[in-house]
């Protein structure tokens, strides 16, 4: 069945396939069908051999302006319980390929934590960056406390969160949230670029590399070190790195393929 709330472009560069939000009404409000179905959307490209890196978007406006409030606002902590409803982020946060996310306008609350989610970040100068939950009487819930603070560190993050006050592009940029800050005529392209950059490498290395990252936010220095040096060593039972290293000696360019 096709989405209704996500667009796929499957091959906006080699290798590179790109998702868009697609609730421009309500400036992406991320409610359950749509978050169900970027799930399903990143579980398919995980698994496709044609796809190395994904860009994530939502449009000029708006990447996405939070959890959608009005479907949440009647429910019930039971609810809440029963239907588990951030149980999705753990799948997305399971995606192994590399995601880049390409944001402008407004990346709020479950916005926000979704770009945070993200290996990199490319914004536009218009975008605005923010977990004002507390404004609702609650506060972020997927990884606005965690993610950020790693982020951003302590004064900021708490100035976000307990204040709701939106941070600019600079300012995020200065912060180390994101990557790089372009016009906003150029945000999609540049994300596309940098994309397709990471692409061009061993869609292997690309993901251990990734999980390697990652370790080092919830682990300790020798736990993260031993788990790099594994990932190293897994990599020399490939193909791609006798291809990466015989390309390197011949003064030629590899060609991966990721066996
Ligand atoms: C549902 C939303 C929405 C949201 C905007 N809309 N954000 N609907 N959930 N999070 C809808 C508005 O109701 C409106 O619909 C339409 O989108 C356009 O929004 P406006 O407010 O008219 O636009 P504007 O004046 O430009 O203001 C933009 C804005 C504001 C500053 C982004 O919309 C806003 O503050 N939105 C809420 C941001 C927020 O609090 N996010 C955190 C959500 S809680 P109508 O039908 O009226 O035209 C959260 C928890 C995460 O994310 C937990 C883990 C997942």
């Amino acid at each position: 069945m096709q989405p209704e709330h996500i667009i796929i472009h499957p091959e906006v560069a080699p290798y590179v396939a790109h998702i868009q939000l697609n609730r421009p009404k309500e400036l992406n409000a991320l409610n359950l069908q749509l978050m169900g179905e970027l799930r399903d959307a990143l579980k398919a490209l995980d698994a496709d051999d044609s796809v190395r890196v994904i860009v994530l978007s939502g449009n000029e406006k708006a990447f996405a302006a939070g959890a959608d409030i009005k479907q949440m606002a009647g429910k019930s902590a039971i609810d809440m319980y029963t239907t588990d409803q951030f149980s999705t982020w753990d799948t997305i946060k399971k995606t192994k390929k590399p995601i880049i996310a390409a944001v402008s306008g407004f990346a709020l609350g479950g916005g926000c934590e979704l770009m945070m989610l993200c290996d990199m970040i490319v914004a536009s100068e218009t975008a605005r960056f923010g977990q004002p939950e507390i404004k609702l009487g609650v506060m972020p819930g997927a990884g606005g406390t965690q993610r950020l603070t790693r982020a951003v560190g302590k004064a900021l993050a708490m100035e976000m969160v307990l204040t709701g006050r939106f941070i600019t592009a600079q300012e995020a940029l200065q912060a180390g949230l994101i990557n790089r800050v372009v016009p906003v005529e150029l945000y999609l392209q540049e994300a596309v670029k940098l994309a397709k950059e990471a692409a061009a490498m061993s869609p292997l290395a690309l993901k251990m590399a990734k999980e390697a990252v990652l370790k080092a936010f919830d682990t300790t220095l020798e736990e993260g070190l031993h788990f790099e040096r594994k990932n190293f060593y897994l990599l020399f039972a490939g193909e791609d790195q006798k291809e990466g290293m015989q390309a390197f000696i011949e003064k030629r360019a590899p060609v991966f393929t990721g066996k």
